[in-house]
């Protein structure tokens, strides 16, 4: 398949990544997942028009988008490409007359059930079989302290509906288990009732939340409680301004493209305003004390996040022992991270990881019967994977199924590439949740793929 043809075919059946020698251009990696769903949601809860350029334009954010719009807000795309969102303003959101349909985004409907439980009416939620089968609890616990109603299948999971607080209870909540969706749950409920809400975690996480409500004119502090505890306060009630969003490439998508040409010696590639908000950079780190060539240039600030260009040279890649605490920054970026382990020398150790088992799929369990049918030395633990590669091309020739997940879909094809015989993925449709423009981003730095 050529360029042209790559850049006309849908990525919505099975496919296969045939082995490639080395990749080399320059590319820009989508918009930010986390950070265009808070941007719809804030530009949603302020008043005015709030501009965003650089949205992610994928099956997720547009869930969002959607919801948004249901509520009442108005989110669309200019001829320019820069979205438009006009808010309501906070506690301004108008009753859905619909059930809203998340799809699969995990962090999109975790986050709008923060801003559900703030409005007196019912919300109802739903999502995809991935979306449908993952904990909604952790996310109702808080926001049930805060005086918000809950019912929800089988007490954890999706279809759920919400029935906000009147009035809505400030809190102190410490977060039992680090996650940046439930500490911004609680947030942006706390958005919604008098006084201050306070989120404190012991182990840090994500914080777009914390940086973009600044930007949107929120009170925001963060205080440190010892130990590495933080505590993040907003104070309630607010007037939040409309912003101009600029969102920065996803480092979480860039993860393709840098193990791809990490692992390939020839290879150089670069890629163009990637986000590198530092708790996101685990995999980065990683690769590096991998023995990875990773520069990055051009450092500057973009909408209160840092973003910089990263140039990626191929080199022969060693096991490490990845630090379990260095989890919650590399969280989504275990698939692709155990494909550049099998293409190292010796053991890659990854611990502390039984998060990975409630994501969009068994994260552990898919990755791990993927290596293992391409020829790979595998160990699943209950929190952890342990990858033995062989330096050089592991064999490959198997075909992954991706369980709805659009990060093993793509970890598997980066697999194929790097391969000797090449790897097939079942279903290629999910990519779109997070990289739509997958393929044909890789077919121009001189990946080949083939039905
Ligand atoms: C996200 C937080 C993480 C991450 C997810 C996006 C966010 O989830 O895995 O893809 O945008 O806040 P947890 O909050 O469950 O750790």
């Amino acid at each position: 398949m050529d360029r042209a043809q790559a850049a006309a075919w849908p990525e919505t059946t099975a496919l296969r990544a045939r082995p490639c020698d080395r990749l080399e251009g320059v590319v820009r990696a989508p918009g930010d997942k986390s950070i265009s769903h808070r941007a719809l949601i804030l530009g949603g809860l302020a008043v005015g028009e709030t501009t965003v350029s650089g949205l992610l334009e994928s099956g997720d954010a547009m869930a969002t988008a959607e919801a948004m719009t249901a509520y009442g807000a108005e989110a669309s795309r200019g001829a320019d490409g820069v979205w438009r969102v006009h808010g309501c303003g906070v506690g301004g959101l108008g009753e859905p007359d619909r059930v809203l349909d998340m799809g699969n985004a995990g962090t999109g409907v975790r986050l709008l059930m923060g801003v559900a439980a703030g409005h007196a009416f019912t919300s109802f939620f739903t999502g995809d079989a991935s979306l449908r089968r993952r904990p909604m609890a952790r996310a109702a616990a808080p926001l049930r302290e805060m005086g918000a109603a809950f019912l929800c299948r089988g007490g954890d999971r999706l279809p759920l509906a919400v029935t906000g607080g009147r009035p809505l209870l400030p809190v102190e909540y410490r977060l039992p288990a680090p996650s940046a969706q439930v500490k911004s749950a609680v947030l942006l409920a706390g958005l919604h009732a008098p006084g201050v809400t306070t989120v404190v975690e012991t182990e840090r996480t994500r914080d777009h939340t914390e940086r973009m409500l600044r930007v949107f004119g929120a009170d925001v502090t963060v205080e440190d409680r010892g130990d590495g505890a933080r505590a993040v306060s907003v104070a309630g009630q607010p007037e939040l301004g409309p912003a101009s969003i600029r969102v920065p490439g996803d480092p979480s998508s860039a993860a393709f493209p840098v193990v791809a040409a990490a692992c390939l010696p020839g290879s150089s590639v670069r890629v163009e305003g990637v986000g590198v908000n530092p708790m996101r950079t685990g995999l980065f780190e990683t690769l590096t004390d991998m023995g990875a060539t990773l520069r990055f240039g051009n450092e500057r600030e973009e909408g209160g996040e840092p973003v910089a260009d990263i140039e990626v040279e191929g080199a022969e890649l060693s096991g490490v022992e990845v630090p379990p605490e260095r989890a919650p920054r590399t969280i989504d970026e275990y698939p692709v991270l155990a494909v550049a382990a099998a293409c190292a020398a010796g053991r890659t150790v990854m611990r502390g990881l039984a998060e990975l088992r409630l994501k969009e799929s068994d994260r552990l369990a898919a990755v791990a019967a993927g290596l293992a049918d391409n020829g790979v030395a595998v160990e699943e633990r209950d929190d952890g994977l342990v990858v033995t590669g062989r330096a050089g091309r592991p064999p490959g020739g198997g075909t992954v199924a991706t369980r709805l997940d659009h990060r093993v879909a793509m970890a598997f094809l980066v697999l194929g590439l790097l391969s000797r015989h090449g790897v097939a993925i079942d279903d290629a449709a999910p990519i779109d949740t997070s990289f739509p423009g997958f393929v044909r981003l890789m077919t121009g730095l001189g990946a080949a793929f083939s039905r």
